[in-house]
């Protein structure tokens, strides 16, 4: 019998053949708990996988969190439905997210089933939010620690939402229990619950400010940090087969479903695994209390400058130069730098 195989994919996450995931081994189940903790991606291929199969597979990593927003199996329910019709124009998921991030204990991760794919296009994009971290300058990292974000699941999912486009009715439910879910807050920079890794727990779908700073300013460095984590060697892609089946960490992972298969139907069965309350990465007592300080005052400029220099030391010079003007020294309120919020989303 072949041995199970690990192998890294390119930018984000690995992929694991010869092992089949309706009856795994001790040994192989072990190396698939390591490469979790390693990869916080997983792209299993070849498997015939009931839906059976697939609620014992999630329930291997925790209990299963029932999705309230997504239209559910009418046979299983606590599998979620992920449908693009060939009438649709819009799909579920076309934004980078983490899965629950709007819940205040987010889902541990998620496992994706292939169910019937277009010829071509319909792949999922994710990207490594340990990666992303590591990458920034160690200034940025610890600016970043003393800092939470607010999350919330309105905008998505609440009665604007699902109102506005063509073709969400029938596909997603319950807006008015995201209209009335209070938002949450987690930390930025969170210590992984599984790995012990730092990493950064904010994502364009559902992360909707920064405490303690002005709106503008909140999304201003949320923003410089999103074109951050999208950079290419963050990001791994799935190409999706028959048989194929994807485990993510949510709290390591962002994630996005591409829309490029106009008048072709896609379907995904989504199951998701409870998570936990997320921890700092440095206690509240051993963050930096200058910045801590700052980012509880009302203006937080300095911060955010502080952070953008620090961002402006990974990015490409050239990008990051169309966008703000790099600060050497940030003098604490210094106003901000002129910000391109073009292609930032509405909020509320
Ligand atoms: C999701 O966002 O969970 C769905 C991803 C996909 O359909 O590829």
């Amino acid at each position: 019998m072949t041995p199970l195989e690990i192998r890294p994919m390119e930018g984000a996450g690995a992929e694991v053949r010869y092992v089949d995931l309706t009856t795994i081994t001790v040994g192989d189940w072990n190396q698939i708990e390591a490469a979790f903790a390693n990869y916080g991606l997983l792209i299993f291929r070849d498997q015939i996988f009931t839906e059976t199969d697939h609620l014992h597979f999630a329930r291997r990593w925790g209990n299963i969190n029932v999705n309230r927003f997504f239209t559910a199996h009418s046979r299983f329910p606590e599998i979620a439905l992920v449908v693009k019709e060939a009438t649709d124009t819009q799909n579920i998921g076309s934004g980078w997210h983490a899965d629950h991030s709007y819940d205040r204990e987010p889902a541990l991760g998620s496992v994706l089933v292939a169910r019937e794919l277009p010829s071509s296009g319909g792949d999922t994009m994710f990207a490594s939010m340990y990666a992303a971290f590591d990458a920034l300058s160690s200034s940025t990292q610890r600016a970043l620690e003393a800092l939470h974000a607010t999350h919330s699941a309105q905008r998505s999912f609440g009665t604007a939402a699902i109102a506005d486009g063509d073709s969400y009715a029938g596909r997603l439910a319950n807006a008015d229990i995201a209209d009335a879910m209070d938002d949450v807050t987690h930390p930025v920079v969170i210590r992984h619950p599984i790995s012990g890794r730092k990493a950064l727990y904010v994502n364009p779908e559902f992360t909707t400010g920064i405490v303690g700073m002005e709106e503008n300013e909140g999304l201003a460095l949320l923003n410089q940090l999103y074109e951050h984590c999208q950079l290419p060697e963050f990001v791994g892609q799935c190409t999706w087969e028959p048989g194929t089946v994807a485990l993510w960490d949510n709290r390591a992972m962002w994630h996005l479903a591409r829309n490029d298969y106009p008048g072709e139907r896609r379907v995904m069965h989504r199951v998701t695994i409870e998570g936990c309350a997320l921890e700092p990465a440095v206690r509240p007592d051993k963050a930096d209390p200058t910045l801590a300080q700052r980012a509880g005052r009302t203006l937080a400029g300095g911060l955010i400058t502080a952070a953008m220099t620090g961002i402006a030391e990974v990015l490409e010079p050239e990008r990051i130069r169309q966008d703000i003007e790099i600060v050497s020294e940030a003098p604490e309120r210094e106003p901000l730098p002129d910000l391109d919020f073009g292609n930032l989303p509405p909020l509320d």
